[in-house]
């Protein structure tokens, strides 16, 4: 197989010099409901001290300077769970960026949702439009919240965003490359994540940054979410810079 030089240099590589400091940190927030189970609680109250981990994360990763944060808040997959439990995560994800809305501009924060719209309930819709409007202009930390997200659903997006291209006569087939693919992706322009954590114990990636995640560092974390905070977070650095990273070379 051929392949262009343009094909070569399209694996981003994080920005800081010595590599230690993780440009993006992506996060699957898993094991609210088994936090729970073991204390007898709801699963409601599992994803109650699960948002107030989201907040003590927000904060800390804002603190440490780190440019961009991921959180898989919910999948395109979690709509399989019983109504009940699905409307209170809706409720709840309306709840935070109503209540943490001022908070999260007053840090500087900007917010930006990825994941599927069209479906969604139009309070929800324009709550999470609302606020990526207000904190548009913000230059601290950049919050993605994958909301409603599957890793494969965004490449069928972007597939069928190209595909429409080519017939329109805008791009040659021949001419396709990394690139056209991943401007087209929720998070064009923004570098991959250097790590992903997962929190529960589960060593698996559900369908979360399917493209962007194939050179990111994994870190499988024996703590349920609603436990995970700033201190956590910053175990989870530590243990970034002590990896080396290849991306393919020596
Ligand atoms: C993560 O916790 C929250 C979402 C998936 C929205 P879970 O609800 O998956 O908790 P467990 O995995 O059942 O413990
Ligand atoms: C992944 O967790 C999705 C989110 C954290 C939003 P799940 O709990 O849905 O994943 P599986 O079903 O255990 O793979
Ligand atoms: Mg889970």
């Amino acid at each position: 197989m051929t392949q262009s030089a343009d094909t070569h240099a399209q694996v981003s590589i994080p920005s800081k010099e010595d590599g230690s400091m993780p440009s993006h940190v992506a996060i699957i927030c898993d094991g609210n409901g088994r936090w729970a189970k073991q204390r007898g609680l709801p699963r409601l109250e599992g994803h109650r001290r699960g948002m107030e981990a989201l907040r003590k994360t927000i904060q800390a990763a804002s603190e440490l300077g780190i440019p961009y944060l991921s959180i898989f808040a919910f999948s395109s997959e979690n709509w399989r769970r019983p109504v009940q439990e699905v409307s209170d995560l809706m409720g709840l994800l309306r709840l935070f960026v109503r209540r943490d809305l001022n908070d999260l501009h007053k840090r500087n924060v900007r917010v930006k949702i990825i994941g599927e719209r069209v479906g969604l309930e139009s309070e929800i819709l324009s709550d999470l439009i609302k606020t990526e409007e207000l904190t548009k202009d913000n230059t601290g930390l950049t919050l993605l919240i994958a909301f409603n997200y599957g890793g494969r659903q965004e490449l069928v997006a972007a597939t069928q965003a190209i595909a429409q291209d080519v017939v329109a006569g805008k791009l040659k087939v021949e001419d396709i490359n990394l690139a056209d693919i991943e401007q087209r992706l929720y998070t064009a322009g923004i570098p991959d994540p250097d790590i992903v954590i997962r929190t529960s114990g589960e060593q698996r990636i559900s369908n979360f940054l399917t493209w962007q995640t194939v050179y990111s560092e994994f870190l499988f974390l024996p703590v349920f979410w609603p436990d995970f905070d700033g201190e956590a977070l910053n175990v989870a650095i530590e243990e970034y810079g002590r990896r080396e990273r290849r991306f393919g070379g020596l």
